[in-house]
């Protein structure tokens, strides 16, 4: 059996994997991308996200956000439409959702800044339970909150897609992170067959792995290894979902235009230099090249 041979994402496979743009479309046919996230200690996370996901196509972002941030969440957001859900000492308390957020959603993210809560556990499924097969996002503490209902994951009826890094990779399959970075690629293409979900092994050469094929991203640098960067990521890969690209084209091309954009970021600002903000901006120049 030989688990070990992915093919490597080209800017040319990136491009082939981005969904296409109808001339006629208006904002419902780009989709709407849904953020559940933010806490208190992470107000940016799923600001980040969800301004990502319009900076990549989408038509519509609202983000779910503890009510307690609200102010500043509102205050720092220009583009995405805001709910809030309870919350208490900054953190959702869990209750709250109900089939009325989900309506033309067309692509779900879980966890950007979310932190862990008393009933995060609950919180998640409750989500994912109103779901309707719409594609997840499943990223940051939602990792964490989920980690005991991958079953679940296996049999929802739609996609699902992990983003770890390899911290929460190791939490996912009770491994140590030396154990995770020592075969990246065999952990992250067994995992996605065993659970039948998809999934990015983030960090220096990410991984896609779905249940059928393997890829590895041959671009990217350490301008990338910054607070924020991942909430990015996510975003990318919503918009695209939210677009009606399939998983493991979002993922392709989620991956490579965030890599992208972080090396085009430092050429312009240095390897240090490089903030959320610049990659995000950066991704501009990317896009052309792919669209
Ligand atoms: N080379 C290439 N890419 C890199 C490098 C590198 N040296 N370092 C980081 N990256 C990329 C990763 O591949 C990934 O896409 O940057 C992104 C980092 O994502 P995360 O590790 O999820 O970082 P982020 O979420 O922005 O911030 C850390 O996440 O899980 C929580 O507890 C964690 O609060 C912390 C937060
Ligand atoms: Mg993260």
């Amino acid at each position: 059996l030989d688990m070990k041979n992915p093919v490597v994402i080209t800017r040319e496979l990136a491009a082939a994997s981005m969904p296409k743009r109808p001339t006629f479309g208006h904002k419902g046919t780009f989709g709407h991308a849904i953020v559940f996230g933010g806490s208190k200690p992470f107000v940016g996370a799923p600001i980040y996200s969800g301004h990502t996901a319009f900076h990549c196509g989408v038509g519509l972002s609202t983000l779910v956000i503890p009510e307690e941030i609200y102010p500043v969440i509102a205050s720092q957001n220009q583009t995405a439409l805001i709910q809030t859900l309870p919350s208490e000492d900054g953190h959702f308390t869990g209750e709250g959702i109900e089939a009325t957020l989900f309506e033309k959603v067309t692509a779900v993210v879980i966890g950007p800044g979310m932190g862990r809560f008393h009933k995060g556990p609950e919180f998640v499924m409750d989500i994912m339970e109103h779901l309707d097969g719409q594609p997840v996002v499943i990223d940051a503490d939602a990792l964490f909150h989920m980690k005991n209902q991958l079953e679940f994951l296996t049999h929802y009826d739609g996609s699902v897609i992990l983003t770890p890094h390899p911290g929460e990779m190791a939490m996912l399959t009770g491994k140590s992170v030396p154990e995770v970075e020592a075969d990246r690629m065999g952990i992250a293409e067994n995992f996605a067959k065993t659970h039948d979900v998809n999934l990015v092994l983030k960090g220096h050469r990410s991984i896609v792995a779905t249940p059928n094929g393997t890829w590895i991203n041959p671009i990217g640098n350490d301008a990338l290894a910054k607070g924020g960067s991942g909430d990015i990521l996510t975003g990318m890969i919503a918009a695209f979902l939210a677009q009606g690209a399939l998983p493991e084209d979002a993922m392709r091309a989620g991956v490579y235009l965030h890599a992208a954009s972080g090396e085009n970021a430092a050429i312009e600002c240095s390897h240090y230099g490089v903030t959320p903000e610049i990659i995000i901006s950066s991704s501009k120049k990317v896009l052309r090249q792919m669209e």
